[in-house]
């Protein structure tokens, strides 16, 4: 196994096992607001640390980038650990079995390896760049949708961002004509990773940001599909702006987002 995927999957599953446990305990649990319909709780800088922890150990000098700690610049600035210890706090908070951790090598900013993991279900998805993307130990393959008839998309709506209510719903309502239905699940990560998985076809989501889609970016990859931002091209890496899914998906998607895309979407 890549050693970074070694070190990454102790620190997920580390990290997954505390999470679980505290689901457990709610009375535990204690919540506090970041911002605007923005919670964290204890769990979530609990959870992190153990994965810092965990890193450290291994690769002291490698810098890290997490939801929580923001970034903690290393001696070696080319290899970037990027972490979010709890993606889905809210579904955690409201007692909603369904979250992650995730966590992503990147070098010289490209990502080589990446972990998502699900506590709940013990669901471990893999990737190494090159070498394909695995749910416990098994080859993922993307959704074989030629369009959009008969799919499955999720989506995560921009509860941070109410700018873009509008054009949201109404980017929903046009593939709502197209699709068969829609999922919310509430973990950007597991959404990636279901992705890769051929769970659902598709995915998008506005303004993610880079701990929510770096692991989940290479598991889609690596399982075949494509990731864009909602004009086919790279500018997600900035904007968080996010389609995911088999190439014809995510042609199909784009095409029907299109004329429903503001401005600020456009990047
Ligand atoms: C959130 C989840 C959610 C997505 C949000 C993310 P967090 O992450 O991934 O599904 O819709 O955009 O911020 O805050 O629970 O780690
Ligand atoms: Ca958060
Ligand atoms: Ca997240
Ligand atoms: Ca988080």
């Amino acid at each position: 196994m890549h050693p970074m995927l070694n070190i990454a999957v102790r620190a997920a599953r580390k990290a997954g096992n505390l999470i679980a446990k505290n689901y457990e305990t709610p009375d535990a649990v204690e919540a506090s607001q970041k911002g605007s319909n923005d919670f964290v709780t204890n769990v979530d800088r609990d959870a992190e640390r153990l994965i810092i922890e965990v890193i450290r150990k291994s690769y002291p000098k490698h810098t890290i980038i997490t939801e929580e700690s923001g970034e903690l610049a290393g001696e070696d600035q080319d290899i970037q650990w990027v972490i979010d210890p709890l993606d889905g706090t809210t579904n955690f908070i409201k007692r909603l079995p369904h979250f992650s951790v995730s966590i992503a090598v990147r070098i010289k900013g490209r990502t080589e390896v990446a972990v998502v993991y699900d506590p709940m279900r013990n669901e471990l998805f893999t990737a190494v760049r090159g070498q394909g993307a695995q749910l416990n130990g098994y080859r993922l393959r993307g959704s074989t949708a030629r369009d959009l008839d008969g799919t499955i998309l999720a989506t995560g709506f921009p509860f941070k961002l109410k700018q873009h209510a509008t054009p949201y719903i109404n980017i929903v309502g046009k593939l709502f004509t197209q699709c068969a239905d829609f999922r919310r699940t509430g973990s950007a990560a597991l959404d990636l990773a279901y992705t890769a998985a051929g769970r659902v076809d598709g995915f998008f989501e506005i303004g993610l940001k880079p701990w929510d889609f770096a692991a989940g970016e290479l598991l889609v990859r690596e399982a075949g599909g494509l990731v864009t931002d909602f004009t086919g091209n790279h500018g997600y890496v900035m904007s968080g702006n996010i389609v995911a899914g088999n190439p014809r998906v995510v042609k199909a998607m784009l095409a029907s987002m299109r004329e429903e895309l503001s401005e600020a979407l456009k990047r």
